[in-house]
């Protein structure tokens, strides 16, 4: 009867998202090992009055909502108290993950370089510098510093916009600190919003003013990359490269274009090197401009590391070539990088202190974390295991091959039940086998990102090596049970 109503729930809601851990935590907290208080405090949220993005509306209905309580270093605690390592930094955004990528990196406020065309106008030293500024802010959770901070701002002014050249004087230290941290190429202004979402919708009025400043009008358009995330906004969504987002919405805008997603592993022609595979998406990038008419496009965005996409790093050469062709066509050149995103209210970061050494600290501790998750590369359910610094994907495949993925239902708990779950969009972000994993991980009191067939981590700078042990051991239970869980419905199969 529950799988039932759930079919005919689904079916009718027009939010279809990822049926992702929380379906097997409905199901799990069923199981042995769970109190009857835990029963008692999620159920009273289910069928809660709150609609949020990445989560369908029958899901709210029908499934207990993880709620999350408190926080304490790397750890989140959810309202029946179990304690989870939260291996993704909230939303990759309680750490400042990517530290290989980071000459790429422009914070969101200062994406839009106006008088540089082209380029990623940030150096390793001003990435250092900036690091030993902000620190605290990658404490993961419940930084004691930054609660000081907030409660002392928070006593004193807790809000005051900046309209109409009013402003605050944290905000404009904020402002004047950033722009003498960065300062590789001359950023004239820093723009303040409150999300990255806000923050890519502003990079696209900032570009169109600039245009129509320059007297080019009809130089408007977005080129931005397949599987690429920007956010849920309209605009964002736009330009984000996933499908899922797109369907049902009305999206892309048509101002925005997509061009090939960069991911070497999955994409790559038999025999092609990187540089080769490099070369030829620059070269389809430069066939889609010329088609378009150079004179249209305004601006190519990119993560310099997908994230949600499912951690790609880019294959080497590529941004090199991809500048070159952008800046022929005298295209502004927009790095999204999440990494630096500045999540937090600016009032609270100007009155943080200064710490040093995060750098040094999380140079050391990322070899265990890409090593030690590394070496379960030869599972035989994982195609590639990618990432640099502190952010890790895990991209499940049968047969080592990107072109052999597992029947997406499989990530479902109810195929095991024989109650199919229906899932009929075909996006890959709406099934997959990391569901699975990603459940087995958060039973054992871990939180990963899911999308599909891919799982994503970037846990906090803070993270201890005794924590980076036990997130080790945590994937490790969680692959074997996913491992057994694959060979159970492969032999169901036969
Ligand atoms: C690269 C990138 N851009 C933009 C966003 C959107 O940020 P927000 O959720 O703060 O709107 C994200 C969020 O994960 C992101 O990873």
């Amino acid at each position: 009867m529950k799988a039932a109503a759930v079919f005919r729930n689904s079916q009718e809601n027009l939010l279809q998202v990822p049926l992702c851990t929380r379906s097997y935590n409905a199901e799990s907290s069923l199981e042995k090992d769970t109190s009857t208080a835990d029963l008692n405090a999620s159920e009273r949220f289910r069928s809660h009055g709150m609609l949020a993005p990445f989560t369908a509306g029958w899901q709210t209905t029908d499934l207990n909502p993880l709620v999350i309580d408190k926080s304490e270093g790397s750890y989140v605690y959810d309202i029946n108290g179990k304690k989870y390592l939260d291996s993704l930094a909230g939303l990759w955004c309680t750490a400042l993950e990517m530290m290989a990528s980071f000459t790429h990196v422009l914070i969101f406020s200062m994406k839009v370089s106006l008088d540089a065309r082209v380029g990623l106008p940030v150096s390793d030293q001003e990435i250092t510098k900036f690091m030993e500024t902000y620190s605290p802010l990658v404490g993961g959770g419940n930084e004691p510093r930054l609660v000081e901070a907030a409660i002392t701002q928070l006593k004193k002014l807790p809000f005051y916009h900046s309209f109409w050249n009013r402003t605050t004087k944290p905000s404009l230290d904020l402002a004047k600190d950033l722009l003498e941290t960065f300062t590789a190429r001359k950023m004239a202004k820093a723009f303040f919003v409150n999300s990255g979402s806000e923050a890519n919708d502003s990079q696209v009025k900032l570009v169109w003013y600039y245009n129509n400043a320059l007297g080019r009008p009809n130089k408007k358009k977005f080129i931005a990359r397949a599987k690429s995330y920007h956010g849920s906004t309209l605009i964002a969504a736009s330009l984000s490269g996933l499908p899922a987002l797109h369907q049902k919405f009305d999206l892309p805008a048509p101002f925005v274009l997509h061009t090939d997603c960069p991911h070497y592993w999955r994409y790559h022609l038999p025999g092609e090197t990187e540089e080769e595979f490099s070369t030829r998406l620059a070269n389809n990038l430069e066939e889609l401009i010329l088609k378009e008419g150079p004179d249209t496009i305004a601006a190519f965005i990119a993560e310099p590391v997908m994230g949600a996409g499912g951690v790609i790093t880019p294959p080497s050469t590529y941004f090199e070539k991809i500048q070159a062709v952008v800046k022929k066509y005298d295209i502004l050149f927009i790095a999204d990088e999440y990494v630096l995103a500045i999540k937090y209210d600016i009032m609270i970061i100007s009155d943080l202190h200064r710490e040093r050494n995060i750098l040094d600290k999380v140079r050391k501790i990322s070899p265990k974390f890409q090593d030690g998750i590394k070496a379960f590369s030869d599972s035989p359910i994982i195609g590639e295991i990618r990432g640099t610094g502190l952010i890790l994907g895990t991209e499940f495949t049968d047969n080592k091959s990107p072109n052999d993925p597992f029947p997406p239902e499989w990530g479902n708990l109810h195929v095991a039940t024989n109650c199919i779950f229906p899932y009929f969009n075909n996006d890959i972000s709406l099934h997959g086998i990391g569901a699975y994993f990603g459940a087995q991980c958060e039973k054992r009191g871990m939180l990963v990102r899911v999308a599909g067939d891919n799982i994503m981590m970037c846990p906090p700078f803070i993270i201890s090596p005794e924590e980076i042990d036990e997130l080790i051991s945590i994937y490790g239970k969680a692959l074997k049970a996913t491992e057994e869980r694959v060979n159970e419905l492969k032999s169901q199969k036969k």
